[in-house]
């Protein structure tokens, strides 16, 4: 069984912490017993470019159950969890590609390994799969039926490479899903973030003053729960209507030029480059902890602000890096990368139940029918199973529509 992992002894570890995650996804639970009997998967290889959490190691388990032939790689060098890769080969049979802090040639090196098994369908986090079958294996993307993206950043690359012309296959947006990225965005990174920054640095939220850069979906979560944990929250947008809806939510909003001065937190939750730059962190506080939690790590220009630094000191905590400018001291968390997977654990399982139940009902989906080149969305009834099972599951029972009430909302000639 083909496999790269950095320690089989951590298996027992990773096993503990999958079944733990397992008890909080009993959507992901219904669909693999289901997939268990009736093998929509029978046969198929897949390639699955995901960050390998125990939430994933479920989905992998569903896959698996279903019959796919899967490889598993990692879609980001920091949020490899090692003892779950460990339990993943010995105890589930994955071929699982990843190490927590591999370099980028042997990130590149694991994708590589999933692509040469010649998939029929791929997972993807952040389109770097993709993107390196269409450049690299460009006999391979012919035999491709279809692929997934689970993340806002890889359906943005996905459709430049739609309007470029260039994408050779259709793929399912699971991250435009209502039950992925109105839960797991919004909650699951919110939380996750808060959790990744008090991890690596143990700061006090209370009375500091958090700048938030963006305010989209993670934004928005991470920026609520920041504040319910009494910290002063300002938000730096670019666009207008997401700038008015903070300021209405409650939030100060200004420039980042404005903001550099007066934070003593910042995090970078937008997907795109260069957010937080040189001249801003010459104007932060000493002691200015400064994190990301979008999908890579271009959001803070790290690359002048070594240039400009006088010393940089890695490692002063655990994901903790000192770099000292203009006699001042600035914290960057995890390199850069995403804060809540490299210095937590990710999203709660809970909230993962959710992304992954539409991911494996979508791999079904485009097994089982033709689509046309392009980025599409998840079917609406895929959505609404996956909350109603998951509104069961919390024991929440809604109303349904009465004929009456069914009648009045399809009609027209009913007014005042
Ligand atoms: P979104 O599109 O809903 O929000 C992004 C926001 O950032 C938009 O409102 C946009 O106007 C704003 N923005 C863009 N450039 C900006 C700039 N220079 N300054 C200030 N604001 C700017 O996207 P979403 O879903 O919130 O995702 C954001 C990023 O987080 C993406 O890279 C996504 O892939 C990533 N992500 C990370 C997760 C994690 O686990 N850390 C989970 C899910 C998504």
């Amino acid at each position: 069984m083909p496999y790269d992992i950095a320690d089989p002894g951590l298996a027992d570890d990773g096993k503990r912490r999958i079944l733990w995650a397992e008890q909080d996804m009993p959507v992901l639970g219904i669909i693999q017993d289901r997939f268990a009997k009736e093998k929509p998967l029978q046969g198929v290889p897949i390639a699955a470019c995901l960050h390998v959490t125990a939430e994933t190691a479920n989905l992998a388990r569903t896959l698996k159950a279903g019959g796919a032939d899967l490889r598993l790689c990692a879609s980001n060098p920091l949020s490899t969890q090692d003892d779950v890769t460990a339990s993943l080969v010995r105890d589930f049979g994955v071929d699982v590609f990843a190490r927590h802090g591999v370099d980028t040639e042997g990130y590149y090196k694991h994708i590589h390994a999933c692509l040469e098994h010649n998939p029929i369908l791929t997972m993807d986090d952040g389109c770097d799969l993709v993107s390196t079958l269409h450049q690299e294996y460009p006999e391979r993307v012919e035999t491709v039926r279809c692929g997934m993206e689970e993340t806002t950043t890889g359906v943005i690359r996905l459709r430049a490479m739609h309007n470029d012309g260039v994408l050779k296959y259709p793929v399912i947006a699971v991250n435009d899903a209502d039950t992925k990225h109105l839960f797991d965005n919004r909650y699951g990174t919110g939380q996750s973030t808060v959790d990744g920054i008090i991890r690596a640095t143990d700061v006090l939220l209370a009375g500091k003053t958090v700048i938030v850069a963006g305010y989209g979906w993670c934004g928005r979560g991470f920026a609520t729960r920041c504040r319910g944990m009494g910290a002063h929250v300002v938000v730096t947008e670019i666009d207008p209507v997401r700038a008015l809806e903070a300021m209405m939510d409650g939030f100060r909003v200004m420039s980042m030029e404005e903001a550099a001065p007066i934070g003593e937190v910042f995090c970078t939750l937008t997907g795109d480059i260069n957010v937080i730059r040189l001249e801003h962190f010459r104007k932060m506080k000493n002691g200015a902890i400064v994190a990301n939690s979008g999908h890579f790590n271009v959001e803070l220009d790290l690359e002048n602000l070594g240039k400009a630094a006088d010393k940089v000191e890695r490692g002063v905590r655990n994901n903790v890096d000192a770099y000292y400018l203009d006699g001042k001291k600035i914290h960057v968390l995890a390199e850069g990368r995403l804060v809540n997977l490299s210095a937590a654990e990710g999203h709660p399982a809970s909230v993962m139940d959710m992304s992954f139940a539409v991911q494996a009902l979508s791999s079904e989906y485009a097994l089982t029918h033709d689509l046309t080149l392009g980025v599409h969305p998840v079917p609406k009834d895929i959505d609404q199973w996956v909350a109603r099972l998951k509104l069961q599951s919390m024991n929440v029972e809604i109303d349904t529509l009465t004929s009456e009430q069914e009648k009045y909302l399809a009609s027209w000639d009913m007014g005042t």
